[in-house]
Formats: structure tokens, C-alpha cells, sequence
């Protein structure tokens, strides 16, 4: 990656907070363009790292550029658009005016603010609701009008720190579109999220985060290859069996019940559909239902942070 393809470029960043290490020596490069996920369990220091790159905190080692410039310079907060964690709009005054005053705070031309605060409060699903206070918003139309806030000024990068976390599904999947559809016109994104589908639908690529220290960095799809000792077999069998039983079976690495089903985890999901097919019939028991799985993301990121912690 040449200097002018980056967007982000972080090097050995850390911070710490008495005695932890909320974020730990992490390096990792975002390219213009890119739908980057920043994917990470509660504590792992994913709002840390947002908050160090977006000007917010500073770190006490490292460094983190933001196209090009300083994390925390005037140049690098203008070319950003941001959704914090913890992010409000003013609840007195309606998200029109909301909008417009973050407009006046970029310095825009209030004619083009309010041009591109109609697009976006249309995009947003909010027009109607413009002039109404933000005190009377739902906490989905709330997030939506603070992801037009960060819009306002046209960034070329955005930063969602968990922007759809607590959201119906309707609000999510607007917020999500949008997302999807800003990186498709060319804008870079830095996603943070605990949602594994929400890295595996929308990112280029995906880094995952546990304990302040980045464990894997790769396409959402590699990183399922990259485990592909967790591919498993799900069943479920007229009668429950014990799982004792079934982790016995040749060629079975483990075995979770969930719900009504049982899924095994193995290096050889043929064989092992041969072996639950005879020992349901050994068994007097019928299967119900039998499918052979792929990783999931989910699947990728407990063994990736399992790994961390040193169970594998
Ligand atoms: N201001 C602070 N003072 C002390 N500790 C902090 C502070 N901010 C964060 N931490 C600690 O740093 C660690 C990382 O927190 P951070 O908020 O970055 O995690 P996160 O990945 O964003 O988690 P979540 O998914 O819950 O939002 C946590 O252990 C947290 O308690
Ligand atoms: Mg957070």
C-alpha cells in the first residue's frame, strides 16, 4: 500500500488506564475506499482505539494518521465524519436544526448544508420528522439523525463506533444500507461492532480485537476458512441422546446442544454424517433433521480469541 492509498495507518498504538492496558501495541492500515470492521467482545478497546483515531483521547505510545494527517489535528477531524459510542444530539432543538448547526461547526455554506441536510434526512427515512424535537425521536430515528450529523460535512472517512447497537430491525437495516451504500461511492469506513454478521455482510475486511490486542486481520471469508477445523454437523434426533455419546464418535472434536439440536465439530464432516446416520439406527432413533456447516464468522472469532487466551 503506497502512502496515498491510506486512509488510516496505526502504529503501535497503546493505551492504558491504571494498571490495564486498554489497547495494546496494535498496528493495522485501512485503505482508501475501504469498508473496514473493527469486530471485538465488551472491554476489548475498540471505542479506545475509535476515540484515540478520532482525536478524542490521546495514546501513550504510538502513532495513528487519518489520510495522512495526525489523529487529533484540525486537518484529520475535517476529513472525518464521526458516530460515537455514547453519541447525542441536542434534545431541544428539532434535528433540522441540529443539522444545520453541525453544518455551521464544518464551516458550511448554510445553502449547501441545508441542500445536502434534505438529501440525507430523505436517505435517513427522517424527513417528515424534521422539525420535530429530537426530544420526541425514537432511539432508532435519535441514531439515524446522528449518522446524518456525521454526513453533514461529506467526509471522506467515517468512523461508526456500534452505530446500529440497540436498534430495531428496520432502523438497522436503513443504517446498514446507507453504510453500504456511502462505501459504494467511494467513502471509507471504520466500523466498530460486536455484531459478527454485521462484519461478515458489510466489510472488505475485518480485524478482531479481545483483550486490546488484535488477534487476526483478514476478509470475513478467509478468516472462516482460516478455522476450518471448526466446520461442524448439526442434528437433531426424534429422542435426546448425551452429548458424552455423541463427543465419543470417531472424528468428533466437540459437541455443544443447542436448543434441539446437537452440533458436532469436526475435521471430516463426511465421515461423520455416515457415523450419525448408523448410530441413530444402533440407537432405535430417527433423525430429524442434518446439516453440514460451514464456520461462521462466529465460529472463526471464538477460536481466533480462545487462541489469545491460551485454552487451544
Ligand atoms: N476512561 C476510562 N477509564 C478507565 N478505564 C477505561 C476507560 N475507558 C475504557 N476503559 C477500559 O478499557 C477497556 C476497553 O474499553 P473500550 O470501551 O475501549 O472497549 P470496547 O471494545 O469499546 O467495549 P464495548 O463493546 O463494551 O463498547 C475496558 O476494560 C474499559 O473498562
Ligand atoms: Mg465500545
Amino acid at each position: 500500500m503506497s502512502v496515498n492509498d491510506k486512509a488510516i495507518e496505526v502504529r503501535n498504538l497503546t493505551k492504558r488506564y491504571d494498571g490495564l492496558t486498554a489497547v495494546d501495541n496494535i498496528c493495522f492500515e485501512v485503505r482508501k475506499g475501504e469498508l473496514f470492521g473493527f469486530l471485538g467482545p465488551n472491554g476489548a478497546g475498540k471505542t479506545t482505539t475509535v476515540r484515540i483515531i478520532t482525536g478524542v483521547i490521546k495514546a501513550d505510545d504510538g502513532t495513528a494518521l487519518v489520510m495522512g494527517s495526525r489523529a487529533g489535528s484540525l486537518k484529520a477531524k475535517q476529513v472525518a465524519g464521526v458516530v460515537p459510542e455514547m453519541a447525542n444530539a441536542y434534545n431541544d432543538l428539532s434535528g433540522w436544526k441540529n443539522l444545520l448547526l453541525m453544518a455551521e461547526l464544518y464551516g458550511i455554506a448554510s445553502g449547501e448544508a441545508k441542500e445536502r441536510g434534505e438529501v440525507l434526512l430523505k436517505d435517513l427515512g427522517l424527513l417528515e420528522r424534521k422539525d420535530g424535537l429530537v426530544k420526541t425521536y425514537s432511539k432508532g430515528m435519535k441514531q439515524r439523525l446522528i449518522l446524518g450529523m456525521a454526513l453533514i460535512s461529506d467526509p471522506q472517512i467515517l468512523f461508526l463506533d456500534e452505530p446500529t447497537s440497540g436498534l430495531d430491525v428496520q432502523s438497522t437495516r436503513l443504517i446498514k444500507s446507507l453504510i453500504k451504500s456511502l462505501n459504494d461511492k467511494g467513502k471509507t469506513v471504520f466500523l466498530t461492532t460486536h455484531d459478527m454478521d454485521e462484519a461478515n455482510q458489510l466489510c472488505d475486511r475485518v480485524a478482531i480485537i479481545n483483550k486490546g490486542k488484535i488477534v487476526a486481520i483478514d476478509a470475513p471469508e478467509r478468516l472462516r476458512i482460516a478455522t476450518s477445523g471448526r466446520r461442524s454437523v448439526e442434528v437433531s434426533f426424534t429422542d435426546s441422546v448425551s452429548v458424552n455419546n455423541l463427543a465419543r464418535l470417531p472424528s468428533v472434536n466437540e459437541v455443544q446442544k443447542i436448543g434441539d439440536k446437537y452440533r458436532l465439530y469436526t475435521d471430516a464432516p463426511g465421515d461423520l454424517v455416515v457415523t450419525l446416520v448408523n448410530f441413530s439406527a444402533s440407537n432405535k432413533l430417527k433423525i430429524i433433521s442434518l446439516n453440514i456447516l460451514a464456520p461462521s464468522l462466529e465460529d472463526a472469532f471464538v477460536a481466533l480469541t480462545e487462541k489469545e487466551h491460551g485454552y487451544v
